[in-house]
């Protein structure tokens, strides 16, 4: 789960792969390399560390001329990050070379043949396999690049991205995908070629993309040509699917906040409106999704929705079992992707699946959107990011219009994904007779007020800052919520251990008792979700629990709360809201919380040790 981009045209290569993997970044960071060729040499830099580390590095070792070049930032699957692992990576014979993002499983087996037809290894890679399996077959079949990428490639088990260049051949690059996403960004009249892992690295210089297809390969020239064929046959795609790309430049961009998460929370009301604009009229008492009406009935006649996800999206999920059972009256699983794809789940033709994926690349849920499909189940899917890998697997979907999210520590994905999935629960319960109009509507009209209730929240911000100023050095925490709010508990704990690098647990405030309350005590920060709707009474219970044993408790309340005010270190308030959008609003503050602490510990907020943006290996 790497970044990949390159160029070729009539552009200096170099500056422009540097820009897009600064942009790529997030999705892997540990290595980074660069390649060109100036007309004459391949000329290759690479370094362990931050895409800055292997500029400065670049600048100093090689000619950075040319005009046809990539660059890869990693996130090691395979060997320790190192320089030697780090790609890109030459063939034995230095004429090859590649950069790739994802794993080829079988690389052992192919290793060992190779070995002994002579190459020797430097890396621990299986992309170095790769590289030399290609140059294997071009020899022994005297083919060129393309003929011998496709032949390699229907020997690879796994997923790739990929992006060769051979000396032999300077006027091409060849593009190959199965399972890991990449775009081609296509300049006036084909003048230019951008290759990226997402779109954002050649935004700026044109919207026209395509998005490779599993099993499919392209070649690229710098006369102009791009030609896509299929990598099991030779059969040619004919429609090369050209998009306009939706992305402008200031959305990727930090905008004058100090980190991406930060200016993420901050984006929350606008992308909570940008998910339900057009979608929820509420004057009208009409939500409209077209993936979801379009197929109704198969929601009305489900048995059960299983929803599938990780991380954060899991924790959405989550909150959608509450949402879908409590208003439509669904019976709702929420599954890990890794968990459900591997233990032989019963799945049948009168389930619904639905995916929830910010990125629409995780490799876990996309093979469990997999799974679902081959056993006849509809497959629903809430991506973010648009023409993504899930979105495109799956039978029918929404997208969440969240905007490009490039903190790793996933905040407005959340919010806006609960948004959606809300609407969902709301339609669906409303025309199965569930909710009474007038209820429908009060909730319709509530909706519409969160955006400026987190607006709010968020001029909480000083008051949080000086909340994590006292804690920021304690070792563990502790994260408790009950109902709705028992997921946004858990996504409180994920968010701050994963920026943090402090160890949390998110627990049903009720389930303290059966275990976690051994560890309280003084040292103890324990931030408890404890708004007025939603088990209110015994959630004051539980707070009473922990401050007898001397924890110390931030409480998230209800704005006017008197009651937890008196029993709690800290208290910050949220506006009032119905119980299923709490949600909605009590992550904001452990957003910030988190994120505050994460600055004062010094941790690399939007780039946390050991993550990345996508993860696309299992
Ligand atoms: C969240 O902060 C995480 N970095 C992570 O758990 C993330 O939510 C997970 O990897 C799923 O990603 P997705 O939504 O893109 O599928
Ligand atoms: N498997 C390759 C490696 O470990 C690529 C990993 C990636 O996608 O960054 O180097």
């Amino acid at each position: 789960m790497c970044g990949i981009t390159g160029y070729i045209g009539y552009r200096d290569a170099y500056p422009i792969i540097i820009k897009g993997l600064q942009r790529l970044e997030y999705r892997g960071y540990d290595s980074a390399g660069v390649v060109l060729y100036d007309g004459k040499n391949i000329n290759l830099s690479k370094t362990k560390g931050k895409v800055s580390d292997l500029q400065e590095k670049a600048s100093q070792e090689i000619s950075i001329e040319g005009k046809i070049g990539f660059g890869h930032t990693r996130w090691a699957t395979h060997g320790v990050p190192n320089h030697v692992n780090s790609h890109p990576h030459l063939s034995q014979s230095s004429n090859l070379v590649i950069v790739h993002n994802g794993i080829i499983e079988n690389y052992d087996t192919l290793k060992q043949e190779l070995v002994l037809r002579g190459y020797t290894f430097h890396s621990d890679t299986d992309t170095e396999v790769l590289i030399n399996l290609i140059e294997e077959i071009k020899i022994q079949e005297k083919c060129k690049l393309g003929k011998a990428v496709q032949l390699a490639l229907q020997q690879v088990v796994g997923a790739y991205a990929i992006l060769v260049f051979d000396k032999e051949k300077p006027n091409e690059l060849v593009i190959a995908k199965l399972g890991s996403p990449i775009a081609i960004g296509i300049g006036k009249e084909n003048s230019e070629f951008f290759i990226a892992s997402d779109a954002t690295p050649f935004i700026e210089y044109t919207k026209n993309a395509i998005y490779l297809e599993d099993s499919e390969m392209a070649i690229v020239k710098i006369d102009r040509e791009i030609r896509i064929h299929k990598i099991n046959d030779d059969s040619l795609v004919e429609d090369l699917r050209i998009q306009e790309l939706q992305l402008n430049l200031e959305q990727i961009e930090k905008g004058g906040y100090e980190h991406f998460m930060l200016k993420e929370i901050h984006e929350q009301p606008n992308a909570i409106t940008d998910t339900y604009r057009g979608r929820l009229l509420a004057n009208k008492g009409v939500i409209k999704m077209g993936g979801l009406d379009d197929n109704i009935e198969r929601f009305l006649n489900a048995k059960r929705i299983i929803i599938v996800a990780c991380g954060t999206s899991w924790h959405a999920g989550l909150v959608a079992e509450y949402l879908f059972e409590d208003i439509a009256r669904i019976p709702v699983e929420v599954e890990y992707g890794s968990e459900f794809r591997y233990r032989n789940p019963i799945i049948t033709e009168n389930d619904v699946v639905i995916a929830i994926s910010q990125s629409g690349e995780t490799a876990d849920t996309l093979a469990a959107v997999k799974l679902a499909k081959s056993k006849g189940a509809f497959v629903f899917g809430v991506c973010n990011v648009v023409g993504s890998s899930i979105a495109r697997e799956v039978h029918a979907g929404a997208y969440t219009h969240a905007g490009p999210e490039i903190g790793v520590a996933s905040t407005k994905a959340f919010t806006t994904q609960i948004t959606i999935l809300a609407l969902m629960a709301l339609k669906l319960g409303k025309i199965k007779g569930n909710i009474a109009a007038p209820v429908y509507q009060t909730y319709l009209q509530e909706l519409i007020q969160i955006p400026d209730k987190v607006a709010q929240l968020l001029e909480e911000d000083a008051h949080i800052k000086k909340i994590a100023s006292i804690y920021k050095d304690v070792p563990n925490f502790l994260y408790l919520g009950r109902g709705y709010n028992f997921p946004v508990a858990l996504e409180g704990a994920l968010k701050l251990k994963e920026i943090s690098y402090i160890h949390a647990e998110g627990y049903p405030a009720a389930e303290m008792k059966h275990g976690p309350i051994a560890l309280i005590d003084k040292n103890m920060p324990v931030v408890v979700i404890a708004t007025r709707k939603g088990h209110y009474k015994k959630v004051v219970s539980n707070i009473q629990e922990i401050k007898s044993r001397h924890g110390q408790l931030i409480a998230i309340v209800t704005k006017g709360d008197i009651v937890v005010r008196d029993l709690a270190d800290h208290i910050i308030e949220v506006p009032e809201t119905l119980e299923a959008f709490t949600p909605l609003l009590t992550t904001i503050p452990l957003q910030l919380l988190s994120y505050h602490i994460a600055v004062m510990r010094e941790c690399n907020v939007d780039q946390p040790r050991n993550l990345a943006k996508s993860v696309t290996v299992e």
